[in-house]
Formats: C-alpha cells, structure tokens, sequence
C-alpha cells in the first residue's frame, strides 16, 4: 500500500487540559505509559489485576488466559459471575435510589428508573422467560425499538445465562429469519411497533413474516411488548410482555456461569452473504465494557449522565448502552428517535435536558448535523459537557474540529474510539487526561492492547505507509469465535498468512512518526455506511434473488455524509433497459434490497450494463468499478477485459 500524504499533513495536536488531567481517572502520559509497560512486562498479571478492579466475582478466577488451543483463547475460565448482577446487585445496597435510565421517547416524553426498579423489572423478565422454559445456553432472538424494555431483555438474559442475539429494528424480515434460524433461538421478543421520527414501523409483522419464511420450528414463543398500541395478529405462540411479567417475583437469583459462558451472539457482515455470528464470553466481555468505561470515558459514576446515541441493534449498543455504563452504577440516557426530530437540534436539545456529560455518535450523524445546522449547537446550553466521543468510521478532521469546538466549546476532549462488533469494547483510542488528540486520528492502543500495523506477511511497514491493522496478542473482549463456524473464524480472523496467532482486522492502518495510528478503511469487500457493515456480496446475493436479475456487483464510493454510497451494478436477465424503464426498474430494485435486507442497504444508486467488466478468467473487476462509481477517468490499464465496450455503459448512472 502506498504512503499516505494527505493525512500526514495535519498537524494540530490538542494535549488534554490540565483541568481534565487532574480529575481524570488515568491522570498525564505517564500513568498511561505505566500501565503499558505493565502489561508487557507482565501480560497476565496486568489482565488478572483488571479483571478482579472491575468485576465481582462469585467465584474467584485462578487460570488468567488459556491458549493451549489456539485462537479459541479462554480468559478466566474458572472464575464464576453474573454479568447482571455486576450491573445492578452490586449497586443496589449503596446506589439503588440512583436512576439508571433515562429514557428519551420519540415524542420527547421522559420515563427514569432507578437501579432498584431496573433490578426487579429484569428479575420479572427473567421469571418470566423462566416460566416458558428458557435455561441457560437458549438463544433468545431480541427484535426491539430503542427502550428500556430491550436493555431490561438484555438484562434478563444474563441474568438467566440464556445468549441473546439482538436484531437491528432497522432489518427485514428475511435477515431476521436467517439470524433466527442460524442460531436456532426459543424465543423472540419484540414489540407491536418502533416508534421513530413520528412513523412507526411495524416490527411484530415483520417477526411474523420471518417465521413463515422457512423452518423456524425452534422458535416456541414470541414475547410482545406494547410499545405503539399498533394493531397486530395474534398467534398461538405469541404472549403479551405486560401479561408474562405482571404476576412474576421482583428477584431472581441469577445463574453464576464460568467467565467464558457466552454472553451473546451479534450477527455482523463479512465478505461472504453469510452474516457472521460473533459470540462473546461474560467475563472478558463485561471486563472490556466496565475498563473501556472508566478508561475511555473517564467515567464518574456520581455525577455523569452518559449518553451513547447507538441502537442496541449494534455492538456499541450492547457494550455502551445496555452493560457498560450500568456495569459502573452510572446514569445514562437511552433515545427511542432519530437526530433531526422534530427538528435538527435534538441531540443538543436533550443533551441540555438531560445535563448530559459525556456524549457518544458516529461520524455521519456529526456531518448530517453540520449540514443541518452548523449553528444550532450555540442555541442550547451544553455547558454540562465534558467529554465527547466517535465512533464507527474515521472522522474527518474538519468534523473532529466541529465538534471539538461548536459543541464541546473547545473544553471538553474528544476521544474517536476505534474498535469492532468483534473487539467487543474499544481498542485504540485515548485516554483522555493522558493521551493528545489530533484530528481524524484514534491515538494510540489502550493499555495491554498490543496492536500494530504489519504487511500482508505480518512484517513491518515503515512508518506513514499503510498495511493490515493487527492485535499481536489475545485480549479478554475479543469474540470467542463465530457462531456454529469455527473454521470461518479461524480462517477471517487469525489466516495462517500471519502465522495463525495474529488477530486481523480487516482494516488498513498506518502510523505516523509519534506510532499515532490513523485507520484508512477496510481491506475487504465490507461497506460502512453510515458507521453500518455491510457485505458487498450481501447485497449482490438480495439482488440476483429478484426474478429479474441475472448478475450484479455491489461498490462504495465516498459519500459526503454517509461515508460510503452503495452503487449497485446490475445485469437484468432481458435486455438492458433505458429511459423511463431504466428508472422504474431501478427503483424497484432499491426497494426490492431493502425488503431483502433492510433500509440501510438500499442502493444509492443503480447502473445497468449488458455485461459486467471481466477479466479473461471470468473475474469482476472490482477496482475498475469503484474508479466508475467515483467518476473518475480510466488510467487503469483494460486490455485484459473481455468486453472494454461495457465501460461506456456503466458510466451512466440511472437519473
Ligand atoms: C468497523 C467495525 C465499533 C462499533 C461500531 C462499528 C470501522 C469503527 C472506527 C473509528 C475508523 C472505525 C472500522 C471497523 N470503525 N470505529 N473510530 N475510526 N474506523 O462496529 O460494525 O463491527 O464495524 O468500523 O472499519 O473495522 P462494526
């Protein structure tokens, strides 16, 4: 990979301010620097100490990290816990009155509970799915608007030692269906409908069309929650939330599982059209949750209000919404709606309701908002903030600048925290009294987090050039492996190419001269759009199962506000079709993409060719694609296409 100029250039470098550093829980670069060299003079050691600081053990570990069968690490495998209970037992005696949830609905309606409710509303669940048979090792399949219900879910999960496998509300039936079946749940909960920016969409429809969609045998009940009051059908496997829980006890004696139980299971897109199932442990996990919290976050559980704006539908909703902040007794804020509802100043409208601190979104909500509004931060008080974080894409510098100044007030740091649905909790990021920002960079690795940039033979790359982003050592919060495929896991995550040991990535990287790490996108065919993944194969595979396609190729190009566009080259099975036809086609197809998959996934735009750009063997070429998508002249050479004509065509996108 080439070096990379442009990004060298900047230079703004912001050390944290001394007011920050003398209250931060990891105080200047030396108390960083300390911690680091613990963890490499001794790495177990350094992993035990953190794991007995954050965690409440049933029974105390003694084993640190197992690799005699490598890469299936195991982290304090014969220490016991409950990941429940650890976030909300152990704060009831000293903080039950302390609310844990602050919910923000789409209409702008507040409802708090305090740990005290919290506890007995996820022991009612837990009785509850107790009650319809659900034991430890059940998956149970969570289809739910952002509300304190999915965390309660979530919640009630762990505390019986079933796996849960959230859904994004954003997803169709059909991916639904496939994430049911491949992990084979008892149980979905869901709700009538989500609200969100006054529609509502209905997710109970969508539960029961998946389970017409194939055998879905395994699924013995389906749990309701009223959220809309929506109309639904009603079946005999389905049951009322309200009417489950009402009679069920206010405890439940949680199940003390082994720190390697697996926690959950979150689909993810990979190269291939099969999502991948990523299966987290309890210990390693909420250890990566509760250290990342007081870490990263530099969290103050007495006086943050912590808001992470994700849906628990993505990683960083299960690990910044539903555990991590409750792991640490702390306040935080959950949104049921969309940022520009009913207008473009939401965000900063509840930040000042709420006194919120510590603010966490992603790169493309950032520049949607500057877009809207650039302004608009200044009309509300936000003075409550202190810390503000990204996630889900690199930022640009210009909108890390932004968002340091118009809405941090140029006080508080910004910490752009680089990780993944597999790393489970954040990876390179600053800790924000110790660590100088610069714009668009994630910093440097957390402490014990040995990652580096290597070349695709796992040597070195001289600085300011790009290669593979790697993780030389196992970490407590990495996944497990992928549900039901351990050979997929092996195979994606630690390729023999690297010596079979080497967590890869996926992402390409480079470091500049001070070993600060810039990440520069992913090395393989996986799309972020919107700080979302998605598979370009994914997206191919839901094109050609519509009757009318015969082959299609899937690329991104750079997108203002989204990150990444999704263009979609398609080969119809007639002929190719132009003018009015060409246009009724294509939106038919964007449609047919997001029933297939989801909203998210529908193509940005559609361009049809009589063929596809192929070398003589029969391969798309894929680069030459991204160069048409962008616009951008052919400097490649194309003598070894079969068909050079087809360019022409596919230089047209559909109007
Ligand atoms: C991919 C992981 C981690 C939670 C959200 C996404 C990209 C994520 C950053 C960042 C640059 C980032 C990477 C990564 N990514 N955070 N701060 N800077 N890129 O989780 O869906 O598993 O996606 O998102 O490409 O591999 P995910």
């Amino acid at each position: 990979m080439a070096a990379i100029k442009s990004i060298l250039t900047e230079t703004r470098v912001f050390p944290p301010a001394e007011a920050f550093v003398k209250q931060a829980n990891v105080s200047g670069m030396a108390a960083y620097e300390a911690l680091c060299r613990q963890a490499e003079t001794d790495y177990e050691g350094f992993w035990a100490d953190r794991a007995r600081q954050h965690i409440t053990w049933k029974t105390p570990f003694t084993h640190v990290l197992d690799d005699s069968n490598a890469p299936f690490y195991k982290w304090f495998d014969d220490g016991e816990l409950n990941v429940s209970w650890n976030c909300l037992d152990r704060h009831l005696a000293a903080r039950g009155d302390r609310v844990a949830l602050i919910f923000e609905a789409d209409d702008g309606s507040v409802t708090k509970v305090t740990y005290t409710e919290l506890h007995a509303r996820v022991c009612q669940f837990a009785n509850g799915l107790k009650s319809i048979g659900v034991e430890k090792g059940d998956r149970v399949i969570i289809y739910m608007p952002m509300s304190i219900e999915a965390v309660v879910a979530m919640q009630a999960c762990a505390r019986i030692g079933a796996i849960h496998s959230v859904v994004f509300g954003g997803f169709s039936a059909k991916s639904l269906f496939e994430r049911i079946t491949d992990a084979q749940a008892k149980v979905v909960v869901t709700a009538d409908e989500s609200l969100r920016g006054g529609k509502a969409v209905p997710l109970k429809r969508a539960v029961d069309e998946s389970l017409t969609m194939g055998d879905t045998s395994s699924v013995e009940r389906v749990i309701v929650y009223r959220r809309s009051g929506g109309a639904v059908n009603w079946g005999a496997r389905d049951l009322w939330w309200h009417e489950l829980t009402q009679t069920q006890a206010e405890t439940c004696e949680p199940v003390w599982v082994s720190a390697e139980h697996p926690l959950f299971i979150l689909y993810t897109s990979g190269s291939t059209g099969k999502p991948k199932g990523v299966q987290h442990s309890s210990g390693g996990f909420l250890l990566g949750a509760a250290l990342s919290m007081h870490w990263v976050f530099d969290a103050k559980p007495d006086s943050d209000v912590f808001w992470c704006t994700a849906d628990v539908g993505w990683v960083t909703g299960h690990t910044y919404v539903a555990y991590g902040p409750l792991a640490l007794g702390m306040t935080e804020v959950i949104f049921e709606g969309i940022p520009t509802f009913p207008h473009a100043g939401r965000f900063w409208e509840v930040i000042a309701k709420h006194g919120v601190t510590t603010f966490y979104t992603a790169p493309t909500a950032i520049r949607s908002l500057i877009k809207l509004g650039a302004d608009l931060p200044a009309q509300h008080d936000l003075s409550s903030l202190r810390l503000l974080g990204s996630v889900g894409e690199p930022i640009n510098p210009e909108a890390w600048m932004w968002y340091q100044q118009t809405v941090g007030g140029g006080r508080c740091p910004v910490v752009d925290t680089w990780w993944q649905t597999e790393t489970g909790a954040h990876m390179i990021a600053p800790l924000p009294g110790a660590v100088p920002t610069k714009p668009g960079s994630c910093t440097l690795p957390l402490p014990g987090i040995m990652a580096d940039v290597t070349d695709e033979h796992g040597g070195p790359v001289a600085k300011g050039h790009g290669g593979y982003l790697v993780i030389k050592r196992p970490f407590p919060f990495q996944l497990r492996t992928l549900w039901g495929d351990p050979e997929r896991f092996k195979k994606t995550y630690f390729p023999q190419e690297l010596g079979g040991a080497t967590y890869l990535a996926g992402d390409s990287a480079h470091r500049d001269e001070d070993g600060y790490f810039w990440i520069m996108g992913r090395v393989d065919d996986v799309l972020n759009v919107s700080g979302h993944r998605l598979g370009t194969m994914e997206i191919e595979s839901a094109l050609v199962s519509n009757l009318r396609v015969a082959e299609a190729a899937v690329v991104g190009r750079p997108h203002d506000i989204k990150g990444e566009a999704v263009v979609a080259y398609v080969v119809l099975k007639g002929t190719r079709p132009v003018g009015a036809e060409a246009k009724q086609v294509a939106a038919e197809l964007r449609e047919w993409v997001a029933r297939e998959i989801g909203p998210i996934a529908r193509p940005d735009e559609i361009r049809f060719g009589d063929n596809l750009p192929k070398t003589r063997s029969g391969k798309i070429m894929r680069r030459l694609l991204r160069a048409i998508a962008k616009g951008e002249e052919i400097a490649q050479d194309v003598s070894t296409l079969e068909n050079p004509a087809i360019l022409d065509q596919l230089k047209e996108a559909v109007k």
